[in-house]
């Protein structure tokens, strides 16, 4: 059996504080929550994740150049660096991989400071406004595109 590609999914500042963290806005799960159904739905889809979060930019960045050549994918939720790092989207320009960035909430329904994101440049595709289903939905399209790829 092929073993099974891997897809980092990162989470940026303030994202360990889900669950306590305006739910109003971002829903009532835990970050712990968000990633065992990560986990889950991955082995339903024959994807193996790996979960790190931070609240660094520079940790986030390492990751990510860690990332080139060892994994298939990213998933990224930066936070608030979404609107502000060009670090990390310099450092998700280098990986080349396929990257979907997601956000819980809807950010061009909200605050005008949060309509742009640095992040959005070097990703295939954004996910935004379906809470925590956006990791899975996120899950959902690398997988078939990983698997559109093999068969090509
Ligand atoms: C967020 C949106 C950002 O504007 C905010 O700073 C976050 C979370 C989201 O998931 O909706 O920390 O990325």
């Amino acid at each position: 059996m092929a073993t099974a590609a891997k897809i980092l999914i990162l989470n940026g500042p303030n994202l360990n504080m889900l669950g306590m963290r305006q739910p109003e806005i971002y829903g009532a799960a835990t970050l712990a929550d968000i990633e065992a159904a990560c986990e889950s739905r991955a082995t339903d889809l024959g994807l193996a994740v790996e979960c790190r979060q931070s609240n660094s930019e520079g940790e986030l960045v390492g990751w990510i150049q860690a990332a080139r050549g060892r994994m298939q994918g990213i998933i990224i939720n930066p936070g608030a660096y979404s609107h502000t790092s060009v670090a990390i989207l310099d450092a998700l320009l280098i990986a080349e991989l396929p990257i979907v960035e997601v956000h819980l909430s809807n950010i061009h329904q909200r605050e005008e400071f949060r309509h742009h994101s640095y992040i959005s440049k070097a990703a295939q595709g954004v996910i935004c406004g379906f809470g925590a289903r956006g990791y899975i939905m996120a899950l959902e399209a690398l997988a078939s595109q990983l698997a559109e790829s093999q068969d090509a």
